[in-house]
């Protein structure tokens, strides 16, 4: 099974960036983590992280017939980009939403997540465990659609 996480911009700022919000812990602690996640479930796992739109569209895109599934922290993205949510459609991969924060609990504009359109589910507001949950939700689900195809 392999796995694409996919990361929006400014995560790479973790552990710098609003601390109170997203933690003391840095983007090199999140990727330890992550591969972590991965021997647990068994994954094979890419990382990926931008600050540019059109290069996590051309991601996605070229995670086409290469990925199982997707877990996606579109960052500010979430809550502006049409661009990201087609291209998940456009895939059709499983894809699975995350946040480190809760945005819903967050200022208004936060509200709105154009990419939770196209997602099987998200998982937010639980810190790095926020991508563990999607992870293993994510191995469950395309482990139970194998068994049944
Ligand atoms: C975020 C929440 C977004 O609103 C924000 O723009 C981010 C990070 C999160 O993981 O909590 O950059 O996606």
């Amino acid at each position: 099974m392999k796995l694409l996480v996919l990361n929006g911009p400014n995560l790479n700022l973790l552990g710098l960036r609003e601390p109170d919000i997203y933690g003391k812990r840095s983007y090199a602690d999140l990727e330890r983590f992550l591969r972590d996640c991965a021997g647990e479930i068994g994954a094979e796992l890419e990382v990926f992280q931008s600050n540019h739109e059109g290069v996590l569209v051309d991601k996605i895109q070229a995670a086409y017939g290469v990925f199982d599934g997707i877990v996606i922290n579109p960052a500010a993205y979430t809550h502006t980009s049409v661009a990201l949510l087609d291209a998940v459609k456009g895939v059709g991969i499983p894809t699975v939403e995350v946040h480190l924060s809760d945005p819903d609990t967050r200022e208004d504009f936060r509200h709105i997540s154009y990419v939770r359109l196209a997602c099987l589910k998200t998982v937010k507001g639980l810190g790095f465990e926020s991508y563990r949950q999607a992870l293993l939700f994510l191995a469950a689900y395309l482990r139970e659609r194998e068994n049944k195809a």
